[in-house]
């Protein structure tokens, strides 16, 4: 059976500032390589990509540098204030290839299994698109503001989000609208705002974003377990 076809927008536009430090998030160093590196890997890796967009800061003068810039399928626009914004550029990168499945994956996520790309994928015909989550585990309490809790909350039914993300791209486009909305954090927030309900996708808890500077030893231990290589 022929892989299915896709494109892919990755949103790498953000400063990290609760990294700290002056390197954005996505270039810190990792298992041999840059954290986005990781991120675009196993994307890359797959037969049935098409195009990549990468979506950029202003100032970015990085990525040119890096091993997957010259890779042919792979193109780089600016991005903009939000992420929402970031991944609206790209799509609009994408020209007439966004009528069709676009995957969304956060320029930040090194630990993505190409097994959890190909379960998305299953869903890439459905129009209210898909989504790698995770339910959620552990006791959820609510904070007073005070630093004590306020309640403890039915964590039932829960699910944390993760990327990618797997939309039509021209639905995706109409849903984000002009972006400037914060309360949209991911794709899916926009598209249920939009009146679909996209489908939950159980995804790898390793599978994390790279938000405060331990997440990279943990990021590093994972890559290490699995054993790949960048190059
Ligand atoms: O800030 P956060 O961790 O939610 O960022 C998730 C992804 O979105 C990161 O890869 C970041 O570079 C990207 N982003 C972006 N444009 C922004 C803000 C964040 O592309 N304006």
């Amino acid at each position: 059976m022929s892989p299915v076809a896709f494109n892919a927008v990755v949103p790498a536009a953000g400063a990290g500032a609760r990294m700290g430090g002056t390197t954005p998030k996505t270039y810190l160093p990792l298992a041999g390589g840059t954290v986005i590196e990781w991120a675009l890997a196993p994307l890359l890796a797959h037969p049935g990509l098409q195009r990549l967009v990468v979506a950029l800061a202003p100032d970015d003068t990085r990525f040119a540098g890096l091993q997957a810039a010259s890779d042919a399928r792979l193109l780089s626009v600016t991005g903009g204030a939000s992420r929402a914004a970031s991944v609206a550029a790209g799509l609009g990168a994408l020209g007439s290839a966004v009528d069709g499945p676009v995957l969304v994956h956060d320029g930040a996520r090194p630990c993505l299994s190409g097994d959890e790309i190909e379960r998305l994928l299953a869903f890439a015909s459905d129009p209210a698109g898909a989504l790698l989550a995770v339910p959620v585990r552990d006791t959820l309490k609510r904070a007073d503001g005070d630093g004590h809790v306020a309640a403890t909350e039915d964590r039932s039914g829960l699910w944390r989000a993760l990327t990618p993300q797997l939309f039509h791209g021209g639905t995706l486009r109409d849903a984000l609208g002009d972006a400037t909305d914060s309360a949209i954090t991911d794709e899916a927030s926009a598209m249920e705002r939009a009146g679909y309900a996209p489908r939950l996708v159980e995804g790898d808890p390793a599978n994390i974003k790279i938000t405060r500077p331990h997440d990279l030893p943990l990021a590093e231990a994972v890559l290490a377990m699995r054993g790949g290589q960048l190059r």
